[in-house]
């Protein structure tokens, strides 16, 4: 075999022409070989066929349609956010505009650790973190992989600027890594405030806060705008009045909900949003981002002074007094992808209003399916969506039931959706991120329910 052709540089391009090519036709023929929103047959028969596919993993010699097949079986047994039937969880369909200029990132491949590494990326980075932090009222943003890193980081710089004993005080409704970020970082165990609405009670809040000892930015509150079960908001004026009142730090955990902020129809929800010391921000949600394109924006810059890190060979004292940015500081991460790019091209290709467009679409799909519950007499709706996530369930259906309901829909390959605890019943949920889903999509998915509920 000659020696394999490189992405970048003068022949770069050349060479990749015919291997995207490749990969088009790939993915175009494992899509229709699927034929569904995931594969069917379940876990044995998907692990099979995938063993199959890709035969010995590490041969002697090379296989020169190694690209063709397995590209082929990924898309064969994937489950696919652009289908309209794959509404589970908060796994976006990524727009076509991004997953391209994320492939510009792979070929030139940046790495945002040293000035050296990434010229251009790091202004760039420079330039779409401040605007976005504008966007939620702070005055920086780091990029991160994700709302999990962001939650870390947001305690980690809650830590660095009131100390050890920093304690969390959470609602039952926040996502698991908050508290698990807590016990990364050896903080006290968090307060857990039961929120048997959905969202964050204020008078709880209150409770909790004037009992619970310590000396002012001792307690950092995480509320949650967008919760991952329901999509709920939290409260969010009144909990930023009581951590003003408490002096208590407020991380608000957005990672669904920050999308909102793009809609002029929707942006009024996140009221509060720009009173947080912190927010995690996730555009590989309710911003059409492949993974991974995470944010947490920063109100006082100076708490990043916390991740200020010294490696000689990424940033000299000297070099940076010659003016060479230091980018160390900009995460816990040494090389790191330039995720900024797929994120600062759909920004532009789109602007406010297309985005817009995209939040209001999915909003008002949640609300026609929504209403299609209500009016079904074999279906129980949960709630009016807040956001863009529906729960339902067979009406008079056991918890065991809704579970093999949904069960069966993923191993026949029929539907995705996902499932949650919530007054103290099992729910379907449908979270509805495809901007192309059509009415007739949602009816249809209802049958599929209706179908495979015993009678
Ligand atoms: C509210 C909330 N925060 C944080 C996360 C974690 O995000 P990630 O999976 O990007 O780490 C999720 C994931 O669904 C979430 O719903």
């Amino acid at each position: 075999m000659s020696t394999p052709s490189l992405a970048s540089g003068p022949q770069g391009p050349h060479a990749l022409r015919p291997l995207l090519d490749t990969v088009l036709h790939a993915l175009h023929d494992g899509t229709q070989a699927r034929g569904g929103p995931l594969p069917a047959g379940g876990p044995e028969a998907v692990a099979a066929r995938v063993r199959d596919a890709v035969g010995d993993v590490l041969p002697d010699e090379g296989e020169p349609d190694a690209l063709r097949l397995l590209v082929h079986a990924l898309a064969e047994g994937a489950a696919d956010p652009a289908h309209p039937l794959c509404a589970a969880h908060l796994h976006c369909p990524p727009l076509a505009v991004a997953t391209a200029a994320d492939l510009a990132a792979s070929a030139l491949n940046p790495s945002l650790d040293s000035w050296d590494q990434a010229p251009a990326a790091s202004e760039l980075e420079a330039l779409v973190t401040r605007a976005l932090a504008q966007e939620t009222g702070a005055a920086d943003a780091l990029v991160t992989t994700g709302g999990t890193e962001s939650n870390q980081l947001a305690l980690l710089l809650a830590r660095e600027t009131h100390g050890p004993g920093v304690r969390l005080v959470h609602g039952a409704n926040a996502h698991h890594s908050l508290p698990r970020a807590a016990w990364l970082l050896g903080l006290p165990d968090p307060v857990v405030v039961p929120t048997p609405t959905g969202t964050l009670d204020p008078t709880a809040l209150a409770r909790a806060l004037t009992t619970l000892p310590g000396p002012p930015g001792s307690l950092v509150v995480a509320a949650t705008a967008g919760t991952t079960d329901a999509g709920l908001i939290d409260p969010l004026p009144e909990i930023a009045a009581l951590c003003r009142a408490h002096h208590a730090r407020l991380h608000i955990d957005a990672a669904y909900g920050a999308g909102l902020l793009f809609s002029d129809r929707h942006r009024t929800r996140l009221t509060g949003l720009d009173a947080a010391h912190t927010i995690t921000l996730d555009l590989h949600k309710l911003g059409w981002q492949p993974v991974a394109a995470g944010l947490l924006t920063v109100k006082d810059p100076h708490d990043l002074a916390a991740l200020d890190q010294h490696a000689d060979y990424l940033n000299a004292d000297d070099d940076t007094d010659a003016g060479l940015p230091d980018l160390l500081g900009r995460s816990l991460r040494t090389s790191r992808r330039p995720d900024v790019l797929k994120i600062a091209v759909t920004l532009k290709t789109l602007g406010r209003t297309g985005l817009g467009t995209l939040v209001d679409q999915v909003c008002d799909h949640a609300r026609t399916l929504a209403d299609l519950i209500h009016d079904h007499p074999g279906l129980d709706l949960y709630a009016q969506p807040t956001i863009s996530t529906v729960l339902f369930r067979p009406a008079g259906a056991t918890d065991d039931t809704v579970a093999a309901v949904r069960r069966h829909l993923l191993t026949h390959g029929r539907a995705v959706l996902g499932r949650t605890h919530l007054d103290g019943r099992l729910w379907l949920k449908a979270t509805l991120l495809n901007p192309h889903t059509r009415p007739d999509d949602l009816a249809g998915l209802l049958k599929l329910v209706e179908g495979t509920t015993p009678r």
